[in-house]
């Protein structure tokens, strides 16, 4: 790890490229994520000055904070449990979450009472914690990118304890309309969007993001002032991606799934975390109706579905969990035959797998209610082994990018998601061929290390 106010380039998440699984004899085994900041931040990665800060997560992660273990350029912060329960699940994940992808129902939520404002008062806290740790550690005019809803209010409060640093914040998820922003007490949302106005410089992953994060500071507070305001549409790994799809793992995974499949038959993928905003659910009840109302293509169609566990400690999470498996059952039980499952379903995290899938698949389902950008709908076309048809949202930011040539739904219209999946499965193959083409073009435009080069070269200008 670098020494104090030594690092030169700064990344904040709440969660880090390494977990730590603590085993039951005391050992400590290190797990490195994936994803786009990860792969971003490798542009730099090289250079001793970097320093990532995050949040030990679980037991794992604290034993090595508390032993010292750790990996060259990673802080874990070891804030108390409670504080960061109260911060993530309470208010991260239960009221921005829902907000930013305006997922409330009403009559029953939103209600914000003493309960709310005691996780407020947590989620100040975890926020300070992590200005602290970047103020400690950043040299002078370092630039520091905060990243997502987890550390809103971090921008403002780092410009406070150090006002000589570049700061940014980039936001991975979409930012709400005023008109649903302002259900959000008037003083918490005033301070959030002051929060992220400390900053120099704001990433969104769309325009229509920025948009709406801008009118929301018009109407809330008067206007967005002297910061900045980009967009930075991450894109797939092209060149990563298509090595690691035909590695050995993944090749045995697909001569599973061709048998899980049968012989012969098309197949419909989607593959999620397990996540409200998701839509697995209309997902599924559109599979059932296109089984329902076009027996033809009984026996000659599989949905396969990978639904990653997620976010298990909020009850909202688990029976939407319960409710995907138990739909799933049912459609096999309605449908299924001795030679044939309708729906194969997976709920064990296993990137392999879903690159197999990904690489067999003839349908992608992408439906999400409201995604920031969704990187299944661009990982898709570019592992694809023979052109896929991509059923697309128009509420997720890949929309901008792949809309074109994807067949678009309404996410709420199950008839239409229905409708599109017998569009896209009836799809000639030179043009499926064709569109996957294009898609992959568009998808690969801002691979993740210029995505973050790119932020970084704004920031500092
Ligand atoms: C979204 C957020 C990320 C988050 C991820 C997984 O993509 O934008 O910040 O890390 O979901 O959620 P989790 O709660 O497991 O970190």
């Amino acid at each position: 790890m670098v020494s104090a106010r030594a690092a030169h380039i700064l990344v904040a998440s709440n969660r880090g490229p390494v977990s730590y699984a603590l085993d039951p004899d005391g050992t400590l085994t290190p797990r490195r994520g994936g994803g786009g900041l990860v792969s971003g931040l490798s542009a730099i990665g090289a250079e001793a000055d970097t320093l990532w800060v995050c949040s030990a997560l679980g037991d794992g992660d604290r034993e090595a904070v508390r032993r010292g273990v750790g990996e060259p350029g990673v802080r874990m912060l070891d804030i108390d449990a409670a504080v960061h329960a109260d911060a993530y699940n309470g208010i991260a994940n239960s009221v921005l979450w829902f907000v930013h992808h305006m997922l409330y129902q009403t009559p029953l939520e939103p209600v914000f009472d003493a309960e709310f404002r005691r996780q407020w008062g947590a989620y100040e806290a975890y926020n300070r914690a992590f200005a602290q740790a970047l103020a400690d550690e950043a040299a002078d005019g370092a630039a520091v990118v905060v990243q997502d809803y987890h550390l809103t209010l971090v921008p403002g409060m780092l410009r406070e304890l150090r006002p000589d640093l570049r700061i940014g914040h980039f936001s991975h998820t979409p930012w709400a309309p005023p008109e649903y922003f302002r259900m959000l007490p008037d003083d918490v949302a005033a301070q959030l969007l002051r929060g992220m106005l400390g900053a120099d410089r704001l990433g969104f992953l769309t325009h229509r993001w920025a948009d709406a994060f801008t009118r929301c500071c018009e109407e809330v507070v008067g206007g967005t002032g002297t910061t900045r305001v980009g967009v930075h549409g991450l894109g797939a790994d092209a060149e990563f991606l298509r090595a690691r799809s035909h590695e050995a793992d993944v090749e045995e995974r697909m001569a599973s799934l061709r048998e899980e499949i049968g012989a012969g038959r098309r197949t419909i993928v989607r593959v999620d975390r397990t996540e409200l905003s998701k839509n697995i659910v209309r997902g599924l009840l559109a599979y059932r109706q296109l089984l329902q109302e076009r027996p033809e293509w009984r026996e000659r169609v599989v949905h396969v579905a990978f639904a990653y566990p997620s976010r298990q400690d909020l009850a909202v999470y688990r029976s939407y969990t319960e409710e995907v498996s138990r739909l799933a059952a049912s459609i096999n039980s309605t449908y299924g035959t001795p030679g044939w499952t309708p729906v194969v379903l997976h709920v064990k995290d296993d990137f392999a797998r879903s690159l197999a899938a990904y690489r067999l698949a003839d349908v992608a389902l992408v439906n999400p209610i409201r995604d920031g950008m969704n990187l299944v709908a661009k990982e898709v076309p570019v592992v694809s082994d023979e052109g896929c048809a991509l059923v697309l949202s128009r509420e997720a930011g890949a929309w901008e990018e792949l809309g074109e040539d994807a067949v678009g739904v309404n996410p709420y219209d199950v008839s239409g998601t229905a409708a599109a999946l017998h569009e896209a499965l009836s799809m000639a193959p030179e043009e499926r061929t064709a569109r996957t083409k294009r898609l992959a073009a568009a998808a690969t435009a801002l691979p993740p290390q210029r995505w973050f080069l790119d932020q970084l070269s704004a920031l500092r200008r």
